[in-house]
């Protein structure tokens, strides 16, 4: 369909499902097992109430924001998503210079269908992006990538530490592939992660922490942010949401919100999702599937997704009246429907 006729990132996933193929949309769009997680990552926003303030002046709006000390135009991210070729043979390079016009982060995947070079050669100059990278049990490919990703001028690199030794069984997308789907390292623990940081000079960010105590861990650790996360339910069917994650931080582990970014992702679709995770404590938020599914249209279909999502944070913000993305806070969200974990 035109992108005339797409007015939200649901109508987009509609639209993507039509186009490709059932084995693609599958390895898209699948979770692990029941997809419990998955359908929880979605439904959990239902659950949040938004305060709307009505005496403020929202006239003059922000809501760019800085990410590990670099500016962007807004508070959400393109997340690291495997394989984009499958939807559009530009791929990443999609991906990247859509982001680099609308001003935003992307994070591509080490599993990319491009290398690591031809996606910041999609990149516009001066933009930023970030590099996604597994602990793999090989070494001298890990110390290979990371001064690739180093040399090309990614400026940090996410580290995904939740299907590291395993990977998650995704019956939905099996059905079309030899049903293997391995993890990345034989094994892994805190020793390895601590070590991982000292292959590289860049920030790294441990991506996919679920629990308050890997949080904590990861503060005394020193890093320079987390990012919670569950994969969209692609790993451990039945791990919590990313905003009963940081419910169960704060509870657990405040110290976490002042000592470090924290970013979180899963289910996104609304500006109004993006908003609770950020009242929440998160200081960016990622999109995984929706960009992917955009992309069918390319670059294009990208850049109307990053605005219709755009649109709908920026007015939400107004009628709550938040006139800048900084000020949301925990004051803006009641979690009473939410029992605690
Ligand atoms: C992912 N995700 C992911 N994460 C990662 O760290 N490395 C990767 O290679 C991938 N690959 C990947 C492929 C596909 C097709 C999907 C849908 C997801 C997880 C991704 O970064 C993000 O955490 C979730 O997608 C967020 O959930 P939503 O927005 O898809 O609901």
């Amino acid at each position: 369909p035109p992108l005339d006729d797409i007015y939200d990132l649901n109508d987009i996933q509609m639209a993507a499902k039509n186009v490709l193929s059932a084995k693609y949309y599958a390895s898209y769009r699948t979770g692990a097992l029941n997809e419990y997680t998955y359908q929880a990552n979605l439904g959990i926003y239902s659950k949040v109430r938004l305060n709307g303030f009505s005496f403020r002046d929202v006239s003059s709006m922000k809501t760019s924001t800085t990410i590990l000390g670099y500016n962007f135009s807004q508070p959400f991210f393109i997340a690291p998503a495997a394989e984009a070729g499958h939807a559009n043979k530009s791929a990443e390079a999609s991906l990247a210079s859509a982001a680099g016009k609308a001003g935003i982060l992307y994070v591509p995947s080490i599993s990319s269908t491009l290398s690591i070079e031809e996606i910041a050669a999609a990149g516009l100059n001066g933009q930023v992006m970030f590099h996604q990278e597994y602990i793999w049990s090989n070494k001298s490919k890990v110390l290979d990538e990371l001064s690739r990703m180093k040399a090309a001028g990614f400026k940090a690199v996410f580290v995904t530490v939740d299907n590291t030794g395993i990977n998650g069984i995704r019956t939905r997308s099996m059905r079309y592939t030899d049903g293997s789907d391995t993890g990345h390292a034989a094994n892994f623990d805190l020793n390895a992660l601590a070590a991982f940081r000292n292959l590289t000079t860049l920030p790294i960010v441990p991506k996919g922490i679920k629990t308050w105590q890997d949080a904590l861990t990861c503060l005394k650790l020193g890093f320079p942010a987390i990012y919670v996360s569950n994969h969209g339910g692609r790993i451990l069917d039945g791990a919590p949401t990313s905003v009963e994650i940081l419910m169960d931080i704060r509870k657990n582990a405040a110290e976490v919100f002042n000592g470090m970014e924290v970013y979180a992702d899963g289910g996104v679709r609304r500006g109004t999702d993006a908003i609770i995770l950020l009242a929440l404590g998160a200081r960016a938020v990622g999109l995984g599937r929706p960009p992917m599914f955009a992309n069918i249209w390319g670059e294009a279909g990208v850049m109307r997704m990053i605005d219709l999502f755009a649109q709908e944070m920026y007015t939400s913000m107004q009628l709550m009246g938040v006139s800048n993305v900084n000020q949301l806070n925990t004051s803006y969200v009641n979690t009473n429907q939410i029992v605690p974990l």
